[in-house]
């Protein structure tokens, strides 16, 4: 039911094969990926997008880097994942989800370097640690739909804002997969999705991939959110999130501080759909959160057509942050985060890290 935004082919060596995004939903093209650099570049391309996407095919993207060199011993193995792992960092700042998986990808190899394991185990294990991460994010999206199902009645609205969906994880999607579960139960749930100027993931993305699992979409305009909420016609807002400090504040896709603050006049209830990867626990609030800007001809050349004066001065950063004190409540796979604050999210950290402990590691 669900598209498949990446998955990894073969065993060692394999390469892996993702949906081509900037091309929706016009062309359906797959990209098959081989190396380090293809896959920095398909993540600086947008071909991958989405936090938790941008994680899986970054873990990945380390196996690449290791499964075919000449010297196999454990010490060029290790040196290379680490490599690779900070050539991918470099491809896109502001998802942490990107670097959440690179630390549990070079933490694997440090692991399994002073377990003693040769090059060729090693590798092996990159692969299993890639998978692992692929998987904990598949169910991680079912989990955050059952918690977020809830919140939705039968016959809700639901605004969204840019991809939350199945293209931008490894799973069903943050912000959608709640949309999508209760649709699964049998509740009517209708979708306003935002078109998300400049790079129109909700149009591109979000409308094709409802329509596809068919669920009622209408696409509005960026500037319409205010004109539907005040004809009444949304119960909620679902967005996913890039970044979320300890005290709550959520980076977003551009333009949802916008949405956010159209719902608290509009009395509209605002919720974030976010693994825990996705929080920072590096971070007492928004403000540090480093914020992507991205070329001035994604505004100036809108797919290809000049659309605005040559010369003229452009800026384009492709998130903001939406502060706590405008957040609902922030769904997670431990559960809800009503009214998030630095208590709160702290709490929630811990439950992840007391469920994570009581799991086993993954191993080849
Ligand atoms: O620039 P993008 O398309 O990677 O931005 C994506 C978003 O902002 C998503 O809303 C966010 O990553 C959450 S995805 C589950």
């Amino acid at each position: 039911m669900h598209l498949e935004t990446l998955r990894w082919v073969g065993a060692l060596p394999g390469h892996v094969e993702m949906i081509e995004q900037t091309l929706l939903p016009e062309r359906s093209v797959t990209l098959a990926v081989e190396s380090v650099d293809q896959m920095r570049d398909a993540i600086y391309r947008l071909a991958v997008r989405g936090a938790p996407a941008i994680g899986v095919a970054a873990a990945y993207g380390v196996v690449l880097g290791v499964q075919d060199l000449a010297d196999t011993s454990r010490e060029n193995v290790v040196g290379c994942a680490r490599e690779a792992a900070a050539t991918l960092a470099k491809a896109r700042p502001t998802a942490v989800n990107l670097f959440w998986a690179l630390a549990r990808m070079k933490a694997r190899a440090d692991r399994d370097f002073a377990r003693g394991l040769d090059g060729p185990a090693i590798v092996a294990g990159l692969l299993a640690e890639a998978q692992a991460i692929h998987a904990h994010d598949r169910e991680t999206c079912r989990l955050l739909g059952d918690v977020g199902a809830e919140l939705l009645h039968d016959g809700a609205t639901v605004l969204t804002h840019c991809n939350a969906g199945s293209l931008a994880t490894g799973g069903m999607g943050t912000a959608l997969a709640p949309i999508y579960r209760a649709h699964a139960a049998g509740k009517r749930v209708r979708v306003f999705a935002d078109e998300t100027r400049p790079l129109l993931q909700g149009a591109r993305l979000t409308a094709h991939e409802l329509q596809h699992a068919g669920i009622d979409v209408t696409l509005i305009t960026d500037s319409m959110a205010g004109r539907v909420m005040f004809e009444r016609k949304i119960d909620l807002v679902l967005v996913g999130a890039d970044r979320i400090a300890r005290n709550g504040d959520a980076c977003n896709k551009i333009g949802t501080y916008s949405v956010a603050v159209l719902a608290k006049e509009h009395a509209i209830p605002f919720y974030v759909v976010a693994p825990l990867s996705t929080f920072d626990p590096e971070l007492d609030d928004g403000s540090k959160i480093p914020i992507e800007e991205r070329p001035a001809a994604e505004i100036t050349h809108g797919f290809g057509r000049r659309t605005a004066p040559e010369g003229v001065k452009v800026y384009n950063p492709a998130f903001d942050v939406t502060p706590a004190r405008l957040i609902t409540g922030i769904v997670t796979e431990v559960g809800l985060i009503e009214r998030p604050n630095l208590a709160r999210v702290e709490a929630a950290l811990a439950r992840g890290a007391a469920r994570t402990a009581a799991k086993p590691a993954s191993r080849p």
